[in-house]
C-alpha cells in the first residue's frame, strides 16, 4: 500500500558471500543514497512508533544512521550507543556474545534518564543480540525500552525471540 517504502525496499543490494562465503549480505546504501528512499524508509519506521516514546536509542554503526533520522523526523531525543573505547564518559557498558568471540557497547553518560520510553533502533535484526544488549543497557538505566525498530530484519535467525517481551518490533523487510 506504500509504493514509496516498497521502491526503496527494492534498492536493498544482496550481496553474496560477503563478509564470508554463504552469507547473503543486504546492503542498505543504495537505500541511504536515495532522498526518497531515505525518507520513506525513515517515515516508516517512525510512524510505526506506539505512542508515548521520547527517546531513541541508536546502535553504533549502522543504527545511527536510521536512528538519527527518525529523532529528527519525530522530534525525539537521541542516545548514540558506541563501540568500546570512543566515549569520554560512559554510564555503563555491556559485553555480550557473538558467534567468535564478544562485543562490548558503551552508553553515553548524562543522556538516557530513568523512566525514559526508548525505541530501540538498529539497520539489521540478525541473531538479536545487539539489540538484546543494548536493551539491557536501558533497562540498567532505569529506562523502557518500549519498541524496537529495524529496517531488515533476518527471521531464520529469530533474533525477535531474545528481544524484551511486550516491547513490539517494527521490521520493514523481513527476509
Ligand atoms: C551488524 C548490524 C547490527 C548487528 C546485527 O552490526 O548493523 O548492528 O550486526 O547482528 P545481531 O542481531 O546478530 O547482533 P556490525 O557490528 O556488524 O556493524 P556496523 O558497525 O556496521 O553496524
Ligand atoms: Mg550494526
Amino acid at each position: 500500500a506504500n509504493a514509496s517504502l516498497d521502491r526503496a525496499l527494492g534498492l536493498v543490494r544482496e550481496v553474496p558471500d560477503f563478509p564470508e562465503p554463504g552469507v547473503l549480505f543486504r546492503d542498505l546504501s543504495p537505500v541511504l543514497a536515495d532522498a526518497d528512499a531515505f525518507r520513506a524508509v525513515t517515515d516508516a519506521l517512525v510512524a510505526a512508533l506506539p505512542p508515548g516514546i521520547d527517546t531513541v536509542v541508536a546502535i553504533e554503526a549502522r543504527g545511527f544512521l536510521f536512528g538519527a533520522a527518525m529523532a529528527v523526523t519525530a522530534g525525539l531525543g537521541l542516545v548514540a550507543v558506541r563501540k568500546p573505547g570512543k566515549l569520554p564518559a560512559v554510564a555503563d557498558r555491556v559485553t555480550y556474545a557473538l558467534e567468535y568471540g564478544t562485543a562490548t557497547l558503551e552508553l553515553p553518560a548524562d543522556t538516557l534518564a530513568p523512566g525514559a520510553r526508548v525505541v530501540v533502533v538498529d539497520d539489521v535484526l540478525a541473531t538479536g543480540g545487539t539489540v538484546e544488549a543494548t536493551a539491557g543497557l536501558v533497562a540498567r538505566a532505569g529506562a523502557h525500552t518500549d519498541a524496537v525498530a529495524v529496517v531488515i530484519e533476518l527471521a531464520g535467525l529469530n533474533g525477535r525471540s531474545r528481544l524484551p517481551g511486550g516491547a513490539p518490533v517494527t521490521a520493514l523487510l523481513t527476509v
